[in-house]
């Protein structure tokens, strides 16, 4: 299945030369992906959750019920949302979060209306409820799945992901069916999240002799956890950093306390992350395996931080997002975040929100620092300065036909 590196929207931008086009002359554009909340609720409570502010608790079902329609995106609303979207030229949407597309008790309906509308799906899930009738749908109507597993143990699935072992052999059940639907059209991908806990030695599972040789008693967290998750055999695994939770604003905040303000910003960031570029040399020994997908441009662009550029084209390509109440957000890392409300989808079209004039797409305090220094940035950058002819020749762009 030829539908991997997602993750990778730098490599996306050449199939779409026209909007990448209106961009670089400054014209506005519908996104060609947005994401969509349908959920403010999940079952796992994991360590590293950075939009776990979002949750509503308390966390059992039936307790939610009375604010259900606050905490999940209302069917009617939905339909409202997707038809929007579909109208305005919006190709594919991912159901992400927040909290967990799939807990919410709308979700299959919700996903057979964006079908409905002729919109490319994609998910990232806990994986709990990837089964029966919601578990087919998907694999046969969407064109990928990330299952976010994160842990390869019932013990750590505890630990990290904050429920009980029970959970976390349901999810592996769930991915083996999932694998087994016959003629499936979903791509699917299990992920974990890493971060310097990964560089710890452990010992590796039994069934791992083969791979690490008889007499390796001890390998990182990290190759032990990555070649497991490829043995389970979906299409491909996805490891990806864990990123600023907020340690970093403390990490700051006690380094001015102790006077050492002579810190630039960057060099705290690079403390604070001095655990990417040693993550970075394992993952390269390993990033020709077949079905891993190490994502190493993205290690980079958290390591690196800012870029100093002033601009996101980023969110107005893929990243726009739509919550549950219809609300539209500069983009998913400024969910909930009154002042990055850009529009809302129950009272206006997408025309109204993205074609205006007025729509703020500067890069400023409120965008995290690792998101900064986004690779679709860098290249809309570059192409900006440079003398890359697209469609039709630019303004101020010199002799484009002299090959
Ligand atoms: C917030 S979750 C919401 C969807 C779903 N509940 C899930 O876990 O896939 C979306 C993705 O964000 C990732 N994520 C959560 N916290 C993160 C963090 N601190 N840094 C980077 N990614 C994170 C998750 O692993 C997951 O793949
Ligand atoms: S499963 Fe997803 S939404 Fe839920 S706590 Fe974990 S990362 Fe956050």
């Amino acid at each position: 299945m030829e539908r991997s590196t997602f993750t990778d929207a730098k490599s996306k931008l050449e199939y779409h030369p026209q909007t990448v086009e209106r961009l670089l002359n400054n014209e506005p554009v519908i996104p060609i992906s947005m994401e969509v909340d349908l959920s403010y609720f999940c079952g796992d409570q994991c360590t590293f959750c950075h939009f776990s502010y979002t949750h509503q608790k308390p966390v059992r079902t039936d307790a939610l019920l009375p604010i259900l329609e606050k905490v999940f995106m209302p069917p009617k609303l939905a339909d409202e949302v997707l038809r929007k979207m579909n109208e305005a030229g919006v190709k594919s949407i991912v159901f992400s979060g927040g909290g967990e597309p799939t807990d919410s008790p709308f979700a299959l309906e919700i996903f057979k209306m964006a079908k409905s509308y002729n919109l490319e799906l994609g998910m990232y899930t806990r994986g709990f409820n990837l089964k029966g009738e919601l578990g087919e749908f998907v694999a046969n109507n969407f064109e990928w799945v990330v299952v976010s597993l994160d842990v390869t143990n019932p013990e750590e699935h505890k630990l990290i992901k904050g429920t009980n072992g029970k959970i976390f052999l349901e999810k592996l059940e769930n991915i083996h069916n999932f694998l087994k639907i016959p003629n499936r059209h979903a791509n699917i991908s299990v992920s974990a999240m890493v971060d310097t806990g990964h560089l710890e030695n452990v010992p590796p599972y039994p069934e791992q002799q083969d791979l690490f040789g008889t007499d390796a008693t001890q390998v990182t967290k990290l190759e032990r956890d990555m070649l497991w998750l490829l043995g389970l055999g979906a299409d491909e695994v996805q490891i990806r950093p864990i990123i600023d939770t907020g340690s970093y604003k403390e990490q700051r905040e006690s380094h001015q306390m102790k006077g050492m303000a002579f810190m630039t910003d960057k060099q705290i960031w690079q403390e604070h992350y001095s655990w990417i570029p040693k993550v970075v040399s394992i993952l390269e020994r390993y990033n020709s395996l077949a079905g891993l997908n190490t994502s190493i441009d993205k290690f980079h662009q958290v390591y690196e931080g800012e870029s100093g550029e002033e601009t996101c084209y980023g969110m107005v390509i893929s990243a726009g997002l739509v919550a549950s109440d219809g609300k539209v957000y500069k983009c998913v890392n400024t969910r909930s975040i009154p002042e990055k409300i850009i529009g809302d989808l129950k009272t206006q079209s997408m025309e109204e929100i993205f074609l205006s004039e007025s729509l703020d797409r500067s890069i400023d305090s409120f965008c995290r620092v690792g998101c900064r220094g986004c690779k679709v940035n860098e290249v809309f950058n570059r192409l900006s300065h440079s003398e890359t002819v697209f469609l039709s020749p630019r303004q101020g762009v010199k002799h484009p036909n002299f090959i």
